[in-house]
């Protein structure tokens, strides 16, 4: 779908800052995330006509919008935010996208909910650094039913919070169920810098 990239507005900053002071860790990050990150995070995706995209924790939009110029007619997607604030938020900014309001643990179902089957691939932004043991494992064991051979999974980690107990052990989880990372070049024009992490089958 054509459209220009959209910058971060104060809005964007404004927005995450409420929710950051209500839900620090579920939030994990001081701002939106640089139009650079959300562009490494689709780089190389193609999708074809009848194939979803499905995104955790879409946050303001910050890869909504490149993941929704990347989406040729026919295609669908799925954003899943558990903040009711920037669900409300997505859904006036993206009124032909389709967005739950939930976790991503329960992606599954609301993937089945929507009748979408062909998943390409899952652009994650939630802040594994942060969240508890049990949000990473439930997550994981959704991506157990989603990532079938031929669906990429791509998250990011905070170069600062990739040594960080709980960033390691997510990756450590997912390489046991879905084999070696791929770490991407870091994206140093993201505050703070990041890697992208690339899981497949
Ligand atoms: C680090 S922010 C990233 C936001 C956006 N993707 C970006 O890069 O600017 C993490 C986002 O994940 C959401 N989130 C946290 N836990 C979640 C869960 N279990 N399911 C769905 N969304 C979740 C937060 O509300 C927040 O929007």
């Amino acid at each position: 779908m054509d459209g220009p990239p959209r910058r971060k507005t104060i809005t964007d900053h404004l927005a995450f800052l409420q929710v950051l002071l209500l839900s620090p860790a579920r939030t994990g990050a001081i701002a939106p995330s640089s139009v650079r990150l959300a562009r490494a995070m689709v780089d190389g995706l193609i999708v074809a006509p009848g194939e979803t995209i499905v995104e955790f924790g879409p946050g303001t939009g910050a890869f909504t919008a490149e993941i929704r110029r990347i989406l040729p007619p026919q295609s669908s997607y799925l954003g899943i935010e558990i903040e009711p604030r920037f669900a409300e938020l997505l859904r006036r900014r993206y009124p032909d996208l389709h967005f739950v309001e939930g976790s991503a643990e329960h992606a599954a179902q609301f993937l089945a909910k929507a009748g979408y089957d062909r998943v390409k691939a899952i652009i994650c932004g939630l802040p594994f650094a942060s969240l508890s043991s049990g949000v990473q494992d439930g997550i994981i064991e959704a991506l157990e039913t989603l990532v079938a051979p031929g669906v990429q999974f791509r998250t990011f980690q905070y170069v600062h919070a990739y040594g960080l107990p709980p960033a390691v052990r997510f990756r450590r989880r997912m390489g046991e169920r879905f084999g070696p990372v791929t770490r991407e070049a870091m994206v140093l024009r993201n505050l703070p810098p990041a890697y992208v992490l690339r899981w497949s089958r």
